[in-house]
């Protein structure tokens, strides 16, 4: 069955290695097209978007291979530039093809990558920052065909911050004419780990990390092998886990680095958190109330990735607490799953009240996007009781084998 079964009620104790980062792997993946060669990707997470990713580059005529977490991809023989209309309908993260595939073909024909439960996820700012570059798209009903010659250097004052955006127009800019400034650009990790990506292989990116980006276009990127960072989603969800259930945890290879915000709210709630060299190990179960409201934002803000995860800490935490949502307009669909277990939350417009009850109620509830997923399982180690979590693939979209990592990890949890 596509789901799993907690027995919840009991402390966390044990260590796991956090994967590499979902969301650097896939913007680094697409940037391969650029390269005519064979690039080595190590840390690559076994997870189902990373899977859809690879299936999409091997139907443009990529050749693929995988040895545990090393993927190979060959773009030699990169024959096609219309995308499956199946995958794209998959996994959004396919517009991100859209950048590369016209810097190396210069045409690309694809359908609209849907919207998903957390929002309508609109591509209207790609489209019309590429037009910008010289791309020419013709759009249809389904979907849009894209043609660009040569692709062109631009000076972008962006009317607001796109993870996407800034790392499509990362990948359109680095084989252009000329200079592009990307501004405001997106400083989240995984965009430090594209620019570095690209660097690597012989791009010109300056402003790593900061509000704006600096292209200058080079005529052709080599062959690079590069290991993909942690994830720091999933360390911080694996870290609301113990936060939720209480007890004692290392999480081997944790980006504590890029996790301040993160961090900073946890060590609010009650828990102590050690940084080591090789990873974090954390302590207790949260038991305070955050001071104020735990509001989402742009990197360094506090991420929208872990916004559904805090939730199910603050309901277990026997303290009121309040999250307001800032970056999508549907991120609160775990709200009636989790009441289903006894919590007391209320939501009005982007805001959700949350009032802590200590013990929450094992329960039968249901999956319906990646994060929000993860945090029903977090919720269910917390509460009394057995509960099922249904539609485990979303979850499977990010988490690489969540069964295993929380078993090791202490938790009483088993495939059903
Ligand atoms: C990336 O999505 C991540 N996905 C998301 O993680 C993450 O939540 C999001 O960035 C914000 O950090 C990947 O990296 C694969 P945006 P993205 O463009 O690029 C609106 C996860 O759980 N917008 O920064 O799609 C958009 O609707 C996923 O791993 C437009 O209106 O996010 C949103 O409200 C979920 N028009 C806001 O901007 C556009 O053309 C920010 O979205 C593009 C975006």
């Amino acid at each position: 069955m596509d789901a799993v079964r907690i027995y919840g009620g009991n402390c966390l104790c044990g260590q796991t290695t956090i994967q590499g980062s979902k969301n650097a792997s896939l913007p680094i993946l697409a940037a391969t097209l650029l390269i005519n060669g064979i690039c080595e990707i190590e840390n690559c997470p076994d997870i189902s978007d990373v899977y859809h990713m690879l299936r999409l580059l091997e139907s443009l005529g990529c050749r693929v291979e995988r040895e545990g977490t090393l993927v190979r991809v060959n773009t030699k023989q990169l024959s096609k530039c219309d995308m499956p209309a199946d995958s794209v309908g998959v996994m959004r993260s396919s517009i991100m093809l859209l950048g590369a595939l016209l810097a190396r073909t210069g045409s690309v024909s694809m359908e609209y990558p849907g919207g998903c439960v957390i929002g309508a996820r609109p591509i209207d700012l790609h489209l019309q920052s590429l037009r910008r570059m010289g791309v020419a798209i013709e759009q249809q009903k389904k979907g849009f065909c894209a043609e660009s010659m040569r692709l062109k250097g631009a000076v972008f004052q962006l009317p607001f911050v796109s993870v996407g955006v800034t790392e499509n127009l990362l990948l359109a800019a680095v084989l252009a004419e000329g200079m592009t400034v990307i501004e405001p650009a997106a400083r989240e990790p995984e965009i430090q780990a594209l620019c570095d990506f690209l660097n690597l292989a012989g791009a010109r990116i300056e402003g790593k990390g900061s509000g704006r980006l600096i292209v200058h276009g080079v005529k052709k990127l080599m062959p690079v092998r590069y290991r993909i960072p942690a994830d720091r989603i999933v360390a911080g969800t694996y870290l609301c886990a113990c936060m939720a259930a209480g007890g004692e945890i290392f999480l081997r290879e944790a980006p504590v680095e890029d996790m301040e915000s993160v961090l900073e709210y946890a060590c609010s709630m009650g828990v102590t958190i050690a940084c080591e060299t090789d990873g974090m190990q954390v302590k207790g179960r949260a038991c305070k109330r955050i001071p104020g409201v735990l509001r989402t934002g742009c990197y360094p803000a506090f991420p929208t990735d872990m916004q559904s995860q805090f939730m199910v800490v603050m309901a277990a935490s026997g303290q009121p607490g309040q999250i307001e949502e800032t970056v999508f307009e549907n991120r609160f669909r775990i709200v009636p799953e989790l009441c289903k277990m006894g919590a007391d939350i209320s939501v009005q417009g982007n805001t959700a009240y949350v009032n802590g009850r200590r013990k929450l109620c094992g329960a039968i509830v249901q999956a319906q996007e990646l994060r929000g997923g993860a945090a029903l399982i977090l919720a269910a180690l917390a509460a009394q009781g057995t509960s099922i979590v249904t539609n485990r693939h979303y979850i499977d979209r990010g988490y690489e084998d969540i069964v295993f990592r929380l078993r090791e990890l202490g938790a009483k949890i088993e495939l059903a």
